[in-house]
């Protein structure tokens, strides 16, 4: 287990700050705000996310002053400088000057200026003018002592509705031309999407254009393709944007905030071209699924976020201090929440603790969006001293920061598998729930106190002991092989109805699904049945089974009709035409085992097996006692120190078992061991005492 170095060695701290508009505002507030961040304990602004007005108000006339008084403001006051480039939102003579700038929808539509993240990623006078900017901002900014990580642009996300998705026609050629090079000729791209189908047959490549409501839709091949290309062009921006930073400002790191688990862009394709992963979340804390529920959820996209770059910690890029401001119901942070919502980035992996935003903008559409400094201007607001008490305790991490934990278990969430299942018509179309079944397949090691990643079907599987892909649907190219290799090395994989398939193309597998995995899950996959909500049946348990499990649990929406081909059946349908046929088979394949798990069961299905997985393969929990409901327990180590955090999402207090072994409690500096008690929303951070 390695340490990893401080995001920059320039700040060997975990990072706690917020976006910060301070185009926004008069000069003297800008006094008051360096003054507030000190109290708030923060150490690091976001900067010019949105500055592209004021930095460059007529082509080519640049005024950087009143940045320069922003960064010398954060150094004086012990700060950093998160710089943001600005191409998130661009100034209005530039839509009126070049309209290619301005993105076009599915509808062939072009938008008018306005609004934000909808520009032409592949407009040429868009580009140049991005980096012409940046270039500014690395050459003037470069030797800055407060200058920390570069932050491009915001938010991208590859959606059509807001605009960033872009059909016009440079789009729409360089589309063509990405699709070129991937299937080199026109007969070979027709037999890969199926254009035989409904007579969609190409014959000439200029006939080739994007899905559209009002025109192609039904070409699966195509709709993925678009995607793909969709997160090709992206990232193809984002590489120009960042070639003067790399030039100017090579030791700099880069970033850019993904937005967790939407699903407009391939967050993992585009995480290897950053040198540190951040993402923004925005949980919807205190909301009828309960707290627990939530907090496993965004335990799954801290965990994706982590793995991204193999343990590598990751920027909290954003969070808000109380509420949102665009959901149905906008809810406070009750007492407790907003420190242990904050501590729970850091327990999975976050160096850093940031916030939209800063100070309530006083007009727009985000003036009552929750922030660290109310309209009211003062510190004594409870939002601003709950902020204040987490910068407190960020200050006592300076050890924890670069340590990461390396999990024995892995879940597969894969965003080109999401793409195919939800364009998918079939089973229940409303209900496929591909992202809702990863988090039931994770849910359970949050529960155990056993850290877990959530990694794409191309990441390497060798490191796992338990490999978990819910819904694996598409099988990418090499997907199949490997887990069969690491099946054969005696791995333990787990899979569910609704996997092997599709291919790549989203063409469906010949010859028996799961397709490819067929032969590693020794079974056969005939029909698949689909459920009403009224409609009941249940996975009757096998007497005397090996996982130690009994008794039977309630399933619904789906049931796969299978065949063992060499599988040992471990539990059977108990009603309907196919009672008594596998719901449950493992099959020894090497020195490895595969399960399949043929119906969509209830939690406490899942509860069960992976907790006897767990106990079976000597998986190592954070803490060896029984969790009480709703708390969890993580850790991060560098090999030699390990913190655990123990984390209630409950609104009362709970205790829990520590166990024999003695802890260093962070916050009281108290020796803690055996039984504990954690109040409502609390939390602790532990070190573990070393045995001597
Ligand atoms: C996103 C954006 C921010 C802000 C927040 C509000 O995360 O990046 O600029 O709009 O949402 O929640
Ligand atoms: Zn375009």
């Amino acid at each position: 287990m390695k340490k990893f170095p401080p995001i920059n060695p320039k700040c060997p701290h975990i990072l706690h700050g917020a976006d910060y508009n301070p185009e926004q505002w008069h000069p003297d507030v800008w006094l008051e705000d360096v003054r507030l961040m000190k109290l708030a304990h923060c150490n690091a602004a976001t900067i010019g996310v949105f500055s592209w007005a004021k930095l460059e108000p007529e082509e080519g006339k640049f005024t950087f002053e009143w940045m320069d008084r922003i960064m010398d403001l954060l150094h004086k006051n012990g700060a950093y400088a998160v710089l943001a480039t600005p191409s998130g939102s661009k100034p209005a003579w530039m839509s009126a000057k070049y309209p290619e700038v301005l993105s076009m929808k599915r509808d062939r539509r072009r938008l008018l200026h306005g609004f934000r993240h909808n520009h032409c990623l592949t407009s040429p006078v868009y580009r140049e003018k991005t980096q012409i900017i940046n270039r500014r901002l690395a050459e003037r900014y470069k030797d800055h002592p407060a200058l920390l990580v570069w932050h491009i642009s915001n938010e991208f996300s590859g959606y059509s509705d807001w605009g960033s998705e872009c059909h016009c026609d440079l789009c729409q050629e360089a589309f063509r031309d990405w699709l070129k090079a991937r299937y080199k000729t026109l007969d070979n791209l027709n037999e890969k999407w199926w254009s035989a189908f409904w007579s969609h047959t190409f014959t000439d490549w200029s006939q080739v254009v994007s899905p559209s409501p009002r025109g192609e839709i039904t070409l699966h091949g195509l709709n993925i393709d678009w995607k793909r290309f969709v997160t090709a062009q992206t990232i193809d921006f984002y590489k120009s944007e960042i070639v003067p930073l790399r030039e100017i400002t090579p030791d700099v790191p880069i970033t850019t905030n993904f937005m967790g688990t939407y699903p407009g862009l391939d967050t993992p394709a585009f995480a290897e071209h950053l040198d540190v992963i951040a993402w923004d979340g925005y949980p919807y804390w205190h909301s009828p699924d309960g707290d627990a529920k939530i907090a496993s959820s965004v335990a799954f996209t801290h965990d994706l976020n982590r793995a991204m770059k193999g343990g590598k910690p990751f920027m909290l890029m954003e969070s808000t201090p109380s509420n949102v401001c665009w959901r149905p119901v906008n809810k406070l942070k009750r007492p407790g929440m907003h420190a242990l919502s904050s501590i729970q980035a850091v327990a999975h992996g976050a160096d850093t603790v940031q916030y939209f935003q800063w100070r309530k903008s006083r007009g727009g559409s985000e003036k009552f969006h929750g922030a660290v400094v109310d309209h009211c201007g003062h510190e004594n607001m409870r939002v601003f001293h709950d902020v204040a008490e987490v910068g407190q305790t960020l200050e006592r991490l300076d050890a924890v920061v670069g340590t990461s934990v390396q999990p024995e278990v892995a879940v597969i969430y894969d965003w080109e598998n999401l793409w195919a299942i939800d364009d998918a018509k079939a089973i229940l179309p409303d209900n496929k729930n591909y992202l809702a079944t990863c988090e039931a397949h994770h849910r359970p090691f949050w529960k155990l106190g056993v850290p877990a990643d959530v990694i794409a079907s191309t990441y390497d599987f060798s490191k796992y002991e338990l490999l978990i892909a819910p819904m694996l649907y598409m099988t990418r190219p090499g997907v199949a092989e490997r887990i069969e290799q690491f099946v054969k090395d005696g791995g333990c994989f787990v899979t569910t109805y609704w996997s092997g398939l599709v291919d790549e193309y989203d063409l469906c597998h010949l010859g028996g699904f799961p397709g490819p995995l067929r032969k590693v899950l020794g079974i056969l996959s005939e029909e698949i049945d689909a459920l009403h909500d009224v409609d009941k049946n249940q996975v009757n348990i096998t007497p005397g089974n090996a996982l130690g499990l009994a008794g039977s649990y309630a399933l619904r929406d789906l049931c796969d009709l299978i065949h063992a081909e060499g599988a040992e059946v471990l539990a059977t349908y108990g009603s309907d035409f196919y009672a008594g046929r596998p719901a449950l088979t493992v099959n020894r394949f090497g020195k490895g085992q595969a399960y399949y798990i043929a119906s969509r069961n209830e939690d406490k299905f899942h509860e069960d097996f992976y907790k006897s997985l767990v106990t079976g393969l000597g998986i190592e929990r954070t803490l060896t006692s029984n969790l009480p409901a709703g708390v969890t327990a993580q850790r991060r180590t560098d090999g030699e120190r390990t913190f655990v955090f123990v984390l209630n999402f409950n609104p009362h207090a709970v205790h829990v078992d520590l166990g024999a072994e003695k802890f260093n409690d962070i916050k009281s500096s108290a020796v803690l061991t055996g039984t504990v008690g954690i109040g409502s929303f609390g939390y602790l951070i532990l070190e573990k005492q070393q045995r001597r």
